[in-house]
């Protein structure tokens, strides 16, 4: 459920009229609300309480959605953080996640991202080879501290998700090999830099069945017990993220959270572990709307276009995955519709946010919201065509602040010079 709602025929977010903030900040611009936040943290985080699962951490992954205002929403909850870079531990620290609560994913950690989240003191370092365990062991070493590590695994398991968002088959980049688990896990006992406590994985984004994760905990638990049999003390298990949400407005979500945490439950609940998760899309992705307007409709022989002010520069996601995004006037409105797609101003064929919808023919000027657009939305954004990134605004009840702000083009050129022979 979110809080993007009808009334009187406005879209709402919230407590506030769409179009007003549209008035107040130009478009397009990206819109997020507080309470959709809030309520998706709550309900997974009741969910596992529910479950029986008392020793939890969530940690959020920033990458979704890594404005500091959404993630300092969270941090207020009590969310920890999953980062994958220096600049989004930055980030996590400044909207003040605890230390304590931050997990460094990803494959190319390098040694100097190693010493800064050494430095501050992060919780762990979800490591991803040999080699990585390797480093990390000599970074800590050299700074006289001792790495808390869980060895990501690669259970083998096809999510079921798009193959540029699948991450646990043998065949993608990620994790150590199942079949080099426990070698892994034996080799950091060999090293003093690094000290192993769980075990981690992460199979996929935008699973839309428990299937693939009811086989994944099950090999992980096989894992576990396998572990201790030789003598490792584990007592966390990092599930990672990928629960998948409802890209259309009138459907289910496809993965119940009460659901998920009773699978968690059952298989993995009475380990004496810590069980933590990284979702990202679950907590983001229906909090965010894209707000857009039309600047020309085109009719033409063989499509109708209508042509918006955001673009692919603004929401990658449907001509990188081909990801379905419902559309829909601010304005609710009766007339009769065509089918249109719906594009964007960049010289790109691939430039669309949806094909073949079916919308009323619009004014210029009239305002779009692309929905679910809250994960994997404003991150990816990029200037191509030296488009301003669009503002990110933050609604809460009657309120809403700029969150981040439309740059000028000068503030888009201030990092570019002139070399001397030009
Ligand atoms: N943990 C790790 C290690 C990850 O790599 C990811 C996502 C997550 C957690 C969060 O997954 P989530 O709960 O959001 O599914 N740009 C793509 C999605 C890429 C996901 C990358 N990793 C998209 O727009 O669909």
């Amino acid at each position: 459920m979110d809080h993007f709602l009808y009334r009187d025929g406005a879209l709402h977010a919230e407590d506030i009229a769409i179009a007003e903030i549209a008035q107040a900040v130009g478009t397009p611009f990206y819109c997020y609300s507080t309470a959709t936040l809030e309520r998706h943290f709550s309900v997974l985080d009741q969910s596992l309480a529910d479950a029986g699962l008392e020793d939890r951490l969530i940690c959020y992954s920033v990458k979704a959605n890594s404005n500091i205002a959404v993630i300092a929403t969270l941090a207020k909850l009590g969310a920890g953080a999953d980062i994958v870079s220096q600049g989004e531990m930055v980030r996590a620290l400044k909207a003040g996640i605890e230390p304590s609560k931050i997990v460094f994913s990803g494959v190319g950690k390098t040694a100097d991202e190693m010493h800064a989240a050494l430095e501050a003191g992060i919780l762990q370092f979800n490591v991803e080879s040999l080699s990585e365990i390797d480093m990390l062991a000599e970074v800590a070493k050299g700074m006289g501290k001792r790495a808390q590590v869980a060895l990501r695994v690669n259970p083998d398991i096809d999510a079921g998700t798009h193959e540029k968002i699948s991450t646990g088959k043998a065949e993608n980049k990620f994790g150590i090999a199942w079949e080099d688990a426990e070698a892994g896990f034996a080799h950091v006992q060999t090293l003093e830099g690094v000290e192993a406590r769980g075990i981690d994985i992460h199979i996929g984004s935008q699973i839309t069945d428990t299937e693939p994760f009811r086989l994944a905990f099950e090999k992980v638990a096989g894992l576990l017990a396998r572990l201790r049999e030789k003598g490792h003390v584990i007592d966390r298990l990092d599930l990672g993220g990928g629960l998948g949400v409802p890209y259309a407005r009138d459907n289910e979500p496809p993965l119940d959270p009460t659901v998920y945490a009773n699978l968690i439950a059952d298989i993995l609940g009475d380990k004496g572990c810590t069980i933590m998760l990284e979702p990202g899309r679950l907590i983001a992705a229906n909090a965010g709307v894209l707000v857009t307007s039309v600047i020309r409709a085109k009719q033409g022989r063989a499509k109708n276009f209508m042509i918006v002010d955001a673009a692919m520069t603004e929401l990658m996601r449907p001509t990188l995955y081909g990801a379905y995004h419902d559309i829909k006037p601010v304005k609710e409105m009766e007339a009769d519709a065509l089918v249109w797609d719906v594009v964007g101003p960049v010289c790109e064929s691939g430039d669309f946010l949806g094909q073949d919808r079916s919308l009323p023919v619009p004014d210029e000027g009239d305002l779009l919201a692309v929905f679910a657009a809250g994960a994997y939305g404003a991150v990816l954004g990029s200037s191509y065509n030296t488009r301003p990134a669009a503002p990110e605004v933050l609604v809460s009840g009657h309120r809403f602040a700029v969150v981040r702000a439309r740059p000028d083009y000068e503030a888009m050129l201030e990092r570019e010079s002139l070399p001397d022979w030009v």
